[in-house]
């Protein structure tokens, strides 16, 4: 595996080797890398010829300093964990990726006014400021991204389509640990306790697929609210029955073709999001 840190060999390297026909893949990520980032990495490389993965954990897109300041970093770590299975690492420090703080506004419409847009002011635009910047100095054919950040999936391929960009998005599904906790960098923030209340998300989640033959909407998404209520460890900050296509709120199950229960609770001082597909 080849580490760069700058843009400019980055794309002299890419450029070099597209002097033969290869198709790249793109594995954008904030580093503290897991089983779930490997899984996207792994489906790269399976439809790739190079595989070129991104460690960058990107100030813009935190709405929290104290977030920004607290997410774990480990590239020595993450270095050994990729090393045999992608070509090329790319781990920019801030300075080479914001010269200037950037000022570019993108306009999402309603699928960034909803759920994480609601709640992380600013979160989106700092995402799609990055991922373009990415996507335009790396010209992959396909980028990976995971399931678990479902928003930002629906964000990302309306960029793609906004900006007619020739790059093809293959969405990944959740990488989970055996009890059932999606994988994340953040799980690393959770205290040993905390990290054994986890589980319950997806526990609810899995429980409210089961109970939409027995619940409308809005029941099931109170059914929901009032577990994770009556259980002290957590403060849900949402729970959303959304249109997978528009991520809007859905009031009748027969109203969307796909819908997804997308979900963000609070434990133990660390933000923790999920979803389900329930339709
Ligand atoms: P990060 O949280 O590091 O995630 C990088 C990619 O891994 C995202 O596409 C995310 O959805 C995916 N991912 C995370 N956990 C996963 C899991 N358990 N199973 C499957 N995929 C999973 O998302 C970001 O970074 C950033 O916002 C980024 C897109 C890199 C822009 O800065």
């Amino acid at each position: 595996m080849k580490i760069i840190h700058t843009k400019q060999v980055l794309s002299d390297t890419l450029n070099q080797l597209r002097e033969q026909p290869l198709k790249i893949g793109f594995v954008p990520t904030m580093g503290a890398l897991h089983a779930g980032h490997l899984r996207l990495l792994e489906q790269a490389k399976v439809e790739n010829d190079i595989v070129v993965c991104s460690i960058f954990v990107n100030p813009v897109q935190f709405n929290n300093a104290s977030d920004l300041k607290h997410y774990p970093r480990d590239l020595e770590k993450d270095i050994a964990l990729i090393e045999n299975r992608c070509d090329i690492l790319f781990a920019p420090s801030v300075e080479e990726m914001y010269p200037t703080p950037p000022e570019e506004k993108y306009d999402f419409g309603k699928l960034e006014t909803v759920m994480e847009g609601q709640f992380r002011p600013g979160h989106f635009n700092g995402v799609a400021i990055i991922v373009k910047r990415l996507f335009d100095l790396i010209k992959p054919d396909t980028a990976y991204f995971g399931r678990k950040d479902f928003q930002q999936l629906a964000i990302i391929r309306k960029l793609v389509k906004d900006y007619n960009l020739n790059i093809k998005i293959q969405a990944i599904d959740t990488v989970r640990k055996n009890d059932g906790l999606a994988m994340s960098s953040r799980n690393k923030l959770l205290s040993e306790q905390a990290r054994k209340e986890a589980p319950f998300i997806w526990k609810i989640l899995s429980e409210a697929k089961t109970l939409i033959k027995d619940k409308n909407p809005q029941e099931l998404s109170l059914w929901i609210k009032e577990n994770f209520n009556n259980n002290e460890a957590f403060t849900l900050e949402y729970i959303q029955l959304v249109d997978a296509e528009t991520l809007e709120e859905i009031s009748q199950y027969n109203k969307a073709k796909n819908i997804v229960a997308c979900i963000a609770v609070w434990l133990d001082n660390v933000r923790l999001i999920d979803n389900i597909t329930i339709k």
